[in-house]
């Protein structure tokens, strides 16, 4: 059962660097998000500014404002208008609707503020999460089999797909804070 809760996006703060080294170098995790399988030394810093060359990541939050996670929207291809999209919340923070709720948003975001058409992503086949990504309106556009090589085992990865609407030439916006953004879960 959900309790009620909000679900916000915020921009990423230095102070939230810390949260996001614990996810990165937890190999169990990364494993789960198709990653490395050694512990990322990369900075938290490093990491996101690096991706803000390609692409939109911001934080999870509620109303108490402290982090619960990331949602990216990456590798955009700026004529096509369409991109990839990433999401790992901390552990304490799942299982709650915070997951749905902050793709929601980050697809809002992705529609509305970058112009894109369509987002897609990657997930593992024994992940969970691709149920959550079926309610939400992703549909599977196919499955690579034997594509990602833990090191203990090899998975097949799903790819799912979501058409967000728009129209044919339109330009794709760059990046626009995320700080207004807000919805109330169940
Ligand atoms: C995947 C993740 C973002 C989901 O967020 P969440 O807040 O835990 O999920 P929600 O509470 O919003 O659940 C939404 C739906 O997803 C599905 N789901 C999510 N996690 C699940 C799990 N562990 N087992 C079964 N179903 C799950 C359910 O269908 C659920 O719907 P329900 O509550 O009506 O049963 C989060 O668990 C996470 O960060 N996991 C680790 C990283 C990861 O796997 N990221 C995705 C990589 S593609």
């Amino acid at each position: 059962m959900h309790k009620s809760l909000t679900t916000r996006l915020r921009d990423i703060r230095s102070n939230d660097h810390a949260e996001i080294d614990r996810l990165r170098s937890d190999v169990a995790l990364q494993k789960l998000l198709l990653g490395a399988r050694e512990p990322i030394t990369e900075k938290a810093s490093d990491w996101l500014e690096r991706r803000s060359g390609d692409g939109w990541t911001s934080a999870v939050t509620d109303q108490t404002d402290a982090f619960l996670g990331y949602v990216q929207i990456g590798s955009i291809h700026r004529d096509s208008r369409t991109a990839w999209f990433g999401i790992c919340l901390i552990e304490k923070a799942r299982g709650r609707g915070h997951g749905a709720d902050a793709t929601q948003l980050a697809l809002s975001h992705a529609r509305d503020r970058m112009n894109l058409r369509k987002v897609l992503l990657k997930v593992r086949a024994d992940n969970p999460a691709a149920q959550l990504y079926g309610k939400i309106g992703f549909r599977t556009v196919g499955t690579l089999c034997e594509e990602y090589d833990s090191g203990d085992s090899i998975h097949d990865v799903k790819i799912m797909e979501i058409l967000l609407g728009g129209q044919a030439g339109e330009p794709s916006i760059r990046h626009q804070p995320a700080s207004a953004m807000d919805l109330r879960t169940r």
